[in-house]
């Protein structure tokens, strides 16, 4: 035993360095969470804190959902791991059948991995390796959007767009571009919904194909609904415009659905819900109601079929993890795609959506409030940051509101709500009802 376990550190001086934290202020006033059921979190001392956040975003069914727990418990003892390289384990193609049981129309084929990042990386891989199976290596480009989030992996920091996650980490990968984002705060405030303007600002791919030329181009990845950077929806006809040109250009789109999949706008993924269909769907969080690690990237058939050429004992991509696939993940997805379909939960947002938007756009006029940006359940409100201080206020926001028992998400100063999708109004209420109130405090 070394001399650390025998005489316990206090958590300043812990070992976990904790990500996306700053970890010496947390360690000097930790925020911490001991157990969880259905819509709530509770502290170490058994405090409520009622979970407005799914988490981080994942936890579309609630807490410990008792079919999820047992299907891990039970998998978890019969075959702890099997590896999917060259071998196979029955769980691994029941749930790949299912799944394709819920993706959007044409989707026939998933890959999987172990979060959304990984599934970032490995769409930007499969889209490359696609057009170079086509004979067609010269699209080589990948375009990802301004404000966009897709994960901490270096393809992912590549083609985001959030500053602060890409300036430590020198030129990434090569190749890369942006088209602007769709955020426009002079015309589309406290829009409700998709916002009326910035159809046009699609367009901004065509700025890069006449910079690149279309034949660079392999493909053009953006999240329907941004999330992370503080739910930037799509502008009425943006996504509708940028597919049409994808299309027209011979560039694939891949949505990044980490965040939109399973259920989060009222359909079980943005494609549905917006009817506009991309080539490649990156989805994880949700699809083990976030109790293990894992993701899966949705291919149209096309571009499956396209890799299934040459001799039949050749591998046809050389890509893939160690946990790709991994039984206990399988268990708990099959168990969670149950729980989805026996709550209706894929589309339960729909019927709430109304209401939420109705709270979430009730802030309007109260302190610091200079947006209110909403779809299905995922809700952005957007406070004036305060000018010596970025970020402040939004933050006291979220320490204020775990005290008074919401959990809330704060990036940068905009505050984000995304409940799980068995949230019940009155529960609604007292989120809206505890903000509101948190913001009336705030200097
Ligand atoms: C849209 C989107 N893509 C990718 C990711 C990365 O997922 P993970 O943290 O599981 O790697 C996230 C995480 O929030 C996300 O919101």
């Amino acid at each position: 035993m070394n001399d650390r376990l025998r005489n316990p550190v206090s958590l300043e001086e812990s070992a976990f360095w904790m990500p996306f934290t700053a970890n010496r202020q947390f360690k000097k006033a930790p925020r911490m969470l001991a157990r969880a059921e259905g819509m709530y979190y509770y502290t170490p001392e058994g405090r409520e804190v009622l979970d407005g956040t799914s988490g981080l975003w994942c936890v579309n069914a609630g807490h410990c959902r008792p079919k999820i727990v047992a299907a891990l418990q039970r998998q978890v003892a019969q075959m702890d791991f099997a590896p999917t390289f060259q071998m196979g384990h029955p769980l691994a193609f029941e749930f790949a059948e299912k799944l394709i049981g819920v993706t959007p129309k044409g989707f026939k084929h998933v890959f999987f991995t172990n979060s959304g990042s990984e599934s970032v990386d490995s769409a930007l891989k499969i889209a490359l390796a696609w057009h170079r199976a086509r004979g067609d290596a010269g699209r080589f480009r990948l375009i990802g959007r301004e404000r966009g989030y897709h994960g901490v992996n270096f393809g992912g920091i590549s083609v985001g767009g959030i500053a602060s996650n890409r300036k430590h980490f020198g030129p990434m990968v090569g190749g890369v571009d942006h088209i602007r984002h769709t955020h426009d705060p002079l015309r589309n405030t406290f829009a409700r919904g998709q916002p009326q303007h910035g159809a046009e600002f699609a367009d901004d791919l065509e700025r890069l194909v006449s910079l690149h030329d279309a034949s660079t181009i392999g493909a053009v990845i953006v999240e329907p609904v941004a999330g992370s950077t503080g739910v930037l929806v799509p502008p009425k006809g943006y996504l509708e415009r940028l597919r049409e040109l994808c299309t027209k250009h011979g560039i694939l789109l891949i949505f990044d659905e980490v965040i939109t999949g399973f259920g989060r706008l009222g359909k079980p993924f943005a494609t549905d819900y917006f009817g506009v269909t991309p080539d490649l769907i990156v989805t994880a969080k949700g699809i083990t109601n976030g109790t293990v690690p894992m993701g899966a990237v949705f291919v149209r058939d096309e571009i499956f079929q396209a890799f299934m050429q040459g001799p039949e004992n050749s591998i046809e991509f050389f890509h893939g993890y160690t946990y790709s696939g991994h039984p206990v993940a399988c268990a708990a997805a099959i168990a969670t795609l149950e729980t989805y379909a026996d709550e209706g939960l894929l589309t339960r947002a729909a019927s709430l959506a109304k209401h939420f938007e109705d709270c979430a756009h009730a802030l309007k006029g109260l302190p610091h409030v200079i947006d209110v940006r909403n779809l299905g359940l995922m809700a952005g409100i957007e406070l004036a940051p305060r000018p010596d201080a970025p970020g402040k206020r939004a933050f006291e926001a979220f320490v204020k509101c775990f005290e008074q028992g919401v959990l809330i998400r704060v990036t940068a100063d905009i505050i984000a709500l995304s409940p799980p999708l068995i949230v019940e109004n009155p529960q609604i209420d007292r989120i809206f009802e505890t903000l509101s109130s948190v913001l009336r405090t705030l200097e």
